[in-house]
């Protein structure tokens, strides 16, 4: 089972960058996030619970979360392994994961932490659209859409996410960031950790993540 860790603050490109990675490996995304926004789209009662947490810029709480990665990495789809997008956030759920892991007699292969400063994650988030169909990222002014509120990808409208206004981008910022910090050392001390410089252009990103996985020997 190959598990890549995509890790990185808020608006780093952890979400831009991991289809990417996907297609070159030949493994599915898993997204907390997106997880989590399904179910509140859906009205489950996991979606309510998430909700509050995520409109307040915090952590939804570890043992909500680590189950939900449980049983989404448990589907068929993911036998072979997955790319992880916002999942480990803490050291705890980080120890979850080696532990699941174990039990299946593997282990992450390596994790990428794409690295940019607050204040380019702050301008990030605040011009960035989503695609309604497949949460597709943009943004207005360093990656716009061909046609104005629309996916280049399928056509869906954009909209911009709830936790993407100012006062919650700030609280996310100032909630979640020392939590991540746990979670780098946690793979620094495991000698598991590679760090791209996330502020070059998307496709340089994207080049910088590729080689680091290749270098960790994880193949398609
Ligand atoms: P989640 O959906 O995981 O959000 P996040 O980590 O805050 O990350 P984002 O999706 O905001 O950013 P990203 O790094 O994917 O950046 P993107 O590629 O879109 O989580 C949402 C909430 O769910 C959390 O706040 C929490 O409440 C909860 N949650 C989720 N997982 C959890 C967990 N494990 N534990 C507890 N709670 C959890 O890019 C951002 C913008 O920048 C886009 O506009 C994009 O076009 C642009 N961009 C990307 N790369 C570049 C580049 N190289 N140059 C210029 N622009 C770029």
């Amino acid at each position: 089972m190959r598990v890549v860790v995509l890790l990185g603050a808020p608006g780093a490109g952890k979400g831009t960058q991991a289809p990417l990675l996907a297609d070159r490996l030949g493994i599915p995304v898993v997204a907390t996030g997106d997880l989590f926004r399904a179910a509140v789209r859906d009205h489950t009662p996991l979606g309510t619970q998430a909700k509050r947490y995520m409109d307040a810029g915090q952590l939804v709480p570890d043992e909500i979360t680590i189950g939900l990665l449980l049983d989404r990495l448990g589907q068929p789809d993911a036998a072979g392994g997955a790319i992880l997008d916002g999942f480990p956030r803490t050291g705890v759920q980080a120890q979850a994961l080696d532990a699941v892991l174990a039990e299946r007699d593997s282990s992450v292969a390596v994790a990428v932490l794409v690295d940019v400063p607050a204040e380019e994650l702050v301008r990030r988030l605040s011009g960035r659209w989503i695609c309604r169909a497949a949460g597709h990222p943009y943004h207005e002014i360093s990656s716009p859409p061909r046609v104005t509120g629309r996916c280049d990808i399928d056509g869906s409208e954009l909209y911009q996410r709830p936790d993407d206004q100012p006062e919650t981008i700030h609280a996310r910022m100032a909630q979640q960031l020392g939590a991540l910090d746990e979670v780098i050392a946690h793979y620094r001390e495991a000698h598991l950790l590679r760090t791209v410089d996330g502020l070059q252009p998307i496709d340089i990103v994207s080049s910088a993540v590729a080689a680091a996985v290749d270098a960790a020997g994880v193949g398609r």
